[in-house]
């Protein structure tokens, strides 16, 4: 059967020019190429699920323009069902301006739309979250709504994955009422300092080219990263979790569930966009075969 996954979070327009260096403070520089890609910590996760094959059901908003409709159709063309978006006039769709360089990725949010994803659109489509098998979440969309829609799957006892990205300080409740918490380690620097043992353990750290850190019971473990051609690292860390999520609302493992993610982000950096190198299934276990060899 296939895992159902809730996804309640962003959707961007990303805005990509790509360039060899970062532009320093003060200074303009003429960079590489310019494109559009669809993105949103939300969608992203979405699409990376329902391309492995997940049932995937979004809550979340675009504005009414241009993007929106672009957003909403590409959503919809990737199997992510999207009876739950909202389209909302006079607010701008969520936009990410992205400076992409070889190895590295900076990015501006502009959260219009996402901005209006409320704990009343959630409950509206509370029965989205009732009936999945795991929801996941991200920190694009307002922390109130979050919380909200965690508190929903804890009471059902469905497992809740928070990306803490972009950072922000998380409320006790909704450390208290998470499954597993997936920062990278910057992030993961930034929520040391509020964590005591058991939220710790419910930490997997993903952490670039130097691999995943997690727990398994009280034993801190260390999986290495795969060695792959890079291309364009946005979206490695959504691959990540959408891929963990469909494990996780599979019922498997989790440290097998951390080791199939980890070879979806490497696959997903070896193409252009976000969503562009988000592998299949059969494309994950391929990789993993070849590995092996
Ligand atoms: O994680 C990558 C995503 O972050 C991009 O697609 C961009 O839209 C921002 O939300
Ligand atoms: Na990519």
């Amino acid at each position: 059967k296939k895992p159902i996954v809730c996804v309640v979070g962003s959707i961007n327009m990303d805005l990509t020019v790509s360039t060899k260096e970062m532009p320093m403070q003060g200074e303009t520089t003429i960079g590489g190429e310019f494109a559009t890609y669809p993105g949103g910590k939300g969608a992203n996760q979405a699409v990376a699920a329902a391309r492995l094959g997940a049932n995937v059901n979004m809550i979340g908003a675009v504005g009414k323009d241009p993007f929106g409709e672009t957003l909403l159709k590409h959503l919809k063309s990737e199997g992510v069902s999207v009876s739950g978006i909202h389209t909302i006039p006079d607010i701008a769709t969520g936009v990410a301006t992205i400076i992409l360089t070889e190895n590295d990725n900076r990015i501006i949010v502009s959260s219009g739309a996402n901005r209006m994803v409320t704990p009343e659109v959630v409950e509206l489509y509370r029965s989205l979250i009732e009936e999945s098998d795991v929801l996941l979440l991200q920190l694009e969309i307002p922390i109130e709504t979050v919380m909200y829609a965690a508190r929903l799957a804890h009471a059902c006892n469905i497992p809740v994955v928070v990306n803490p990205a972009p950072y922000q300080d998380l409320p006790i409740e909704l450390v208290e009422k998470v499954t597993y918490l997936t920062p990278n380690e910057i992030e993961k620097e930034s929520m040391k300092k509020h964590f005591n043992t058991s939220s710790n353990r419910k930490t997997i750290t993903t952490r670039g080219d130097s691999g995943v850190q997690f727990f398994e019971g009280d034993e801190k473990k260390y999986l290495p990263s795969h060695h792959v051609k890079v291309i364009d690292t946005t979206g490695a860390g959504d691959t990540f979790n959408g891929a963990l999520a469909l494990k996780l609302g599979n019922g498997e493992k989790v440290s097998d569930a951390i080791m199939f993610a980890n070879a979806a982000a490497a696959l997903s950096i070896t193409k252009v966009g976000a969503q562009g190198g988000m592998p299949t299934m059969k494309e994950v276990e391929e990789f993993l075969r070849e590995e092996v060899k």
